[in-house]
């Protein structure tokens, strides 16, 4: 499955959600939490609202909290279940749940200092739409710290990732998940996403300005910056 239906998305994001975070955990030998610290350690949050768009188990929403001084938080996700697992996370947080389809963002415009969003605009069913959205909701000068996967360019480390990233790791995930798809869509959809060129023209379109693309661990792994004029 690559193409981007919305429902089957969402299906498949609210099958794997218990095993969600460990399969995380273990397919990315911990490095993805790293990766979240660095993304919000450049949002660099303080006083006022942040929103977590896609924020699945709500990883990267509690590390606004943690990293934020005066910081509230929405995290929102159209998966119910992916938000059900998160719920559990955030006790004593401030942060609030809120389910809704990041393309269709249920907040008014120029509300938010910054949002962040890890890994999720991949499996938006229109990219353009979804960046726009965010740039609608952020308040001028409102900043973004967007990870998504990418590959390495440099082509030994590519040709040893590609083997771990469309072989082991969707057998991986498939035993230990228990679904089928999940984890062959994984690969599948990074390979179809823009590379790191043409993403800086894409965030430049849907409105942001000082887009910078900084490749983590290789090149495995994309940190966009930017910021809406
Ligand atoms: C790979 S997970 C990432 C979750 C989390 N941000 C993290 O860092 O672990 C992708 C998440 O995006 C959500 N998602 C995908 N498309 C969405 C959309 N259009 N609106 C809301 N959530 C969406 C899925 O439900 C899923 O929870």
């Amino acid at each position: 499955m690559v193409e981007k239906d919305p429902a089957k998305i969402e299906r498949m994001f609210s099958d794997i959600a218990p095993r969600y975070d460990l399969l995380n955990r273990l397919l990315s030998m911990g490095i993805d939490k790293r990766w979240r610290t660095q993304a919000i350690r450049e949002l660099a949050p303080a006083n006022g609202l942040y929103l977590d768009v896609a924020t699945g188990t709500c990883d990267v929403a509690s590390e606004i909290a943690r990293q934020g001084n005066g910081v509230k938080i929405v995290g929102l996700d159209f998966s119910r279940e992916m938000l059900i697992v998160g719920k559990t996370k955030i006790s004593g947080k401030p942060i609030r749940l809120c389910r809704g389809d990041a393309l269709k963002l249920p907040f008014a415009g120029n509300l938010f200092e910054g949002a962040a969003c890890a890994y999720g605009i991949r499996n938006f069913a229109d990219l353009d739409a979804g960046l726009k959205e965010i740039c609608r909701i952020l308040k001028p000068g409102g900043r973004i710290a967007i990870l998504e996967f990418t590959t390495p360019s440099n082509l030994l480390v590519k040709a040893l990732y590609l083997f771990y990233f469309t072989k082991l790791l969707p057998l991986a995930g498939r035993i230990i998940s228990g679904h089928r798809e999940a984890y062959s869509y994984l690969p599948a959809s990074v390979m179809k996403f823009p590379d790191r060129h043409k993403l800086k023209t894409i965030f430049e379109n849907a409105g942001f300005t000082e887009v910078k693309v900084t490749p983590l661990t290789f090149g495995i792994s994309d940190l966009i910056t930017a910021r809406k004029p």
